[in-house]
């Protein structure tokens, strides 16, 4: 299997805000043209309407056997006890209408969510679910430390593989352990898919002087293809998910991982320059998956909010920041905060949401 998957959590979108079919066509097209296999989406992602159109724009218009599919069973979002936890499996299926699941993840696993994974004996119910061949790989993805993990993969020697958030930026960051959790698969021999490999897209426009380092190094390539082929460099990892969310991102990422090559010596030391860059800038750690705000009381846009505060430290250009703030806060803003703390629980980076929030109130006002 080819190393590049495609991640459906960000698609392109129309202007009424759906997910724009044609073009992910297209999309797919390219991607399974150029030898690529891997679909990445889950139960929860646009409400379901990401596996739809997995259904749409793959499935309905490719051999089963050509593509490999993984999706997730949510124990915390989207269900609310052990029936309609292992309903979203059924459901899921029905959706993708692809017959059985190539990988089939636990989602987004760390220490406040593991209770229902564990209670609602979810582990059983997808190893059972391989038993009866509906799944053909279990795994979980998982946004924690590495003691954790490594007691999960001694209490599940069952799992197959493990989704991990790998990026060059985070790589010895303590709170996201991205070097320690790929060291503990690999004692376990678990094979890795990587997501968010880009931070979420912010590592395709860095601050300008980490992407002055990596012009100067390869100017032919993109800013964003270091961080995909950093982590495709890991012998343990099988698959690197990227969230293409437009026919430019996807014709760059096919261009550099069709044929790919692993970093060489030399590139290493380029990435080794930009990490002690990196470590030396204070930016707020979120990659906009926005896990925290469909539980938000007051409809907080967090990630947007984070942006224009991340936009203010890496280009110091306060004046476009505050701009870009005072659009996103239109509606709520930071000073209506109730300090509930959903936010902070269903961070996977950990981030003190409630302090930064006011961190970049104060930054603004
Ligand atoms: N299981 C889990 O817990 C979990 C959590 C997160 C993600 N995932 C999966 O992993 C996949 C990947 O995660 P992600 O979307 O956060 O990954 P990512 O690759 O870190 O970020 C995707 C973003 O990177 C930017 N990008 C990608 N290629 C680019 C290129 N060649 N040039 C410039 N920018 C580029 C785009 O940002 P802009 O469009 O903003 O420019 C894109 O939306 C997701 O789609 C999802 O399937 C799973
Ligand atoms: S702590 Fe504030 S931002 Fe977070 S969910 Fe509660 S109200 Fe929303
Ligand atoms: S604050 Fe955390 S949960 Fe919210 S979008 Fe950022 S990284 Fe995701």
């Amino acid at each position: 299997m080819k190393k590049l998957g495609f991640g459906l959590m960000r698609l392109p979108q129309c202007a009424d805000g759906s997910i724009d079919l044609e073009q992910v066509k297209h999309m797919v097209d390219d991607f399974m043209a150029a030898g690529f296999t891997y679909f990445d989406t889950a139960y929860v992602y646009g409400d379901g309407a990401s596996e739809k159109a997995a259904k749409t724009c793959l499935v309905d218009r490719y051999p089963r056997e050509s593509y490999q599919i993984a999706t997730k069973l949510n124990g915390w979002m989207g269900c609310h006890d052990e029936e309609s936890a292992k309903k979203e499996f059924e459901v899921s299926l029905e959706r993708l209408g692809c017959g059985y699941i190539d990988y089939y993840l636990l989602h987004a696993v760390k220490e406040d969510n593991l209770h229902f994974y564990n209670d609602w004996h979810l582990w059983d119910f997808i190893k059972e679910k391989k038993a009866q061949g509906l799944i053909k790989h279990i795994g979980f993805s998982y946004h924690d430390q590495p003691e954790l993990l490594d007691q999960l993969l001694n209490e599940h020697p069952e799992v197959d593989f493990v989704q991990l958030q790998l990026n060059y930026a985070d790589w010895e960051n303590p709170a996201v352990s991205s070097r320690r959790n790929y060291e503990v698969c690999v004692k376990h021999h678990k094979k890795v898919i990587v997501m968010e490999p880009i931070k979420g897209g912010t590592l395709a426009t860095p601050a300008p002087s980490v992407a002055d380092v990596l012009k100067k190094a390869e100017p032919d390539m993109s800013v964003a293809s270091w961080a995909i082929r950093y982590v495709a460099s890991l012998e343990n990892v099988i698959v690197v998910l990227s969230g293409m969310s437009n026919q430019e991102q996807m014709d760059d990422n096919i261009s550099y991982m069709r044929d790919f090559v692993p970093l060489t010596a030399q590139e290493q030391e380029v990435i080794h320059q930009v990490q002690d860059i990196m470590a030396s800038l204070d930016q707020i750690p979120c990659t906009a998956c926005h896990y925290c705000t469909p539980g938000c009381p007051v409809h907080m846009p967090i990630p947007e909010i984070f942006e224009a505060m991340n936009r203010n430290i890496l280009f110091g250009n306060k004046e476009s920041a505050i701009k870009r703030y005072q659009r996103v806060t239109k509606e709520t803003g930071p000073e209506d905060c109730i300090a509930c703390g959903q936010c902070e629980a269903a961070c996977p980076q950990h981030i003190a949401i409630i302090e930064q929030l006011k961190r970049t109130q104060e930054a603004f006002s």
